[in-house]
């Protein structure tokens, strides 16, 4: 299933090691051409000809080594893969791709680099847990890169939990998944999400009751299309999806900055929940009670209709602009309206009065309602109606 796929594997220096060589047996079984990247550490776990061996490839080691660069410089070895692999993902690896050093011939490939990334990381459980890693691991994704595991069990080091190398075969499953050509490949696709924040003082907010799990749904839909997704997500509940660009903001003014500053996009879809207006009282310390039984007095300011201003730019407008409307009542006219006063070319209705369990729930009933009219959907499950609308944006782009 991987006939003619090119992977560069990077072999990071852990015990899982050892698990590499199983996973390069597997690529090669697959049909896909290995070329391996030991890190110094890697050499302390696994041998440069085993690796070769299995490979059946050259091992490349050294950024300085004068016959390899004579061959195939580093930048065009970093270019010349369809997918770069880091198996395994040590702490140190992470940190270092997340700082983006460039001091040994793997860090300096995964900088000069654009082809996608995938890791499967492998730590002691305490390494994989200290805040560092959690911290790096959060920059990485947000970089775009994909991750597989790590799995939870019993470590070489004796203690249990997280941090344990994904299996060979899974490896294998997320390798084919990133190489997914679907009928968005190639393609930029802009979602928001989750609610925003809309601070008071320093330790309060306006926010509502979106969990984010619609837009995180779509954002997922469309990277299984193949799509490249750019997810622009305010504090929600949910994870985002595997696979995505995710930019993290807070306010309903960060989100319009962030959405400006991914463009261009062949499609976007605004699922984000917004809050409407915002606090121009914000106090800059906590507001205090002073005894006197006065009560603090909060002014507002209309926030950015950040679909508006997307929908009507002059340059740069999305090719295919999704709107959502969240109504409690006259649903279909309030969103038809909705669509033809924001600009959007599409607008996904729902009813999210509180009977309907729709916001924070799992499940979505919703109207697509386009310039050729209104079409209501079954209710069924926020994946599937995400699974479904990205179909609709894959076929009218073309896909
Ligand atoms: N939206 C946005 N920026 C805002 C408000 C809303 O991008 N400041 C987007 C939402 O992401 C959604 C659509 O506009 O795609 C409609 O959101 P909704 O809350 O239904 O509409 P409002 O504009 O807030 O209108 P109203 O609350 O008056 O119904």
């Amino acid at each position: 299933m991987l006939a003619g796929k090119r992977i560069l594997l990077i072999l990071g220096g852990g015990i899982a090691a050892y698990k590499a060589l199983d996973l390069i047996r597997q690529l090669g079984r697959e049909g896909a051409a290995v070329t391996p990247v030991l890190t110094r550490a890697a050499e302390e776990f696994v041998t440069p000809l085993s690796v070769s061996a299995l490979a059946g490839a050259k091992v490349y080691r050294d950024l300085f080594d004068l016959t390899d660069e004579a061959e195939m410089g580093h930048i065009q070895l970093s270019r010349s893969a369809d997918l770069i692999v880091v198996a395994p993902a040590t702490a140190d690896l992470m940190a270092k791709m997340a700082q983006g050093h460039a001091n040994d011939l793997a860090s300096t490939l995964l900088l000069a680099t654009d082809t996608p990334v995938l890791i499967a990381p492998a730590m002691n459980v305490r390494m994989w847990q200290h805040p560092a890693t959690q911290r790096n691991l959060a920059t990485l994704r947000g970089d775009g890169v994909r991750v597989v595991g790590p799995d939870e069990g019993e470590m070489a080091c004796g203690e249990f939990g997280p941090g344990r190398m994904a299996e060979p075969p899974a490896i294998v499953a997320a390798i084919l998944a990133a190489l997914a050509s679907g009928p968005l490949a190639g393609r930029h696709v802009l979602v928001t999400s989750g609610p925003t924040h809309e601070p008071i003082d320093p330790v309060r907010y306006i926010a509502n009751r979106s969990s984010g799990a619609q837009g995180t749904a779509i954002a997922g839909a469309l990277a299984a299309l193949g799509a490249r997704v750019t997810f622009v997500t305010g504090p929600a509940s949910v994870p985002p999806p595997a696979g995505v660009a995710v930019v993290r903001v807070e306010t309903a003014r960060q989100m319009l900055e962030a959405v400006e500053t991914a463009l261009p996009a062949d499609a976007a879809v605004f699922a984000a929940a917004v809050a409407d207006w915002r606090v121009t009282t914000e106090a800059a310390s906590k507001i205090k009670k002073d005894g006197s039984g006065r009560l603090p007095v909060l002014d507002f300011a209309e926030n950015p209709d950040i679909l508006a201003t997307v929908a009507r730019r002059d340059t740069s407008r999305p090719g295919l602009v999704v709107g959502f409307a969240a109504e409690t009542d006259d649903v279909v006219a309030h969103a038809t309206a909705k669509r033809l006063r924001k600009g959007c070319d599409w607008i996904v209705a729902n009813d999210v009065s509180p009977a309907t369990g729709i916001m924070g729930g799992t499940e979505n009933a919703v109207t697509l309602i386009t310039a050729e009219g209104a079409e209501t959907w079954p209710r069924m499950a926020k994946e599937a109606v995400a699974a479904r609308l990205a179909d609709r944006i894959a076929a009218a782009l073309g896909g």
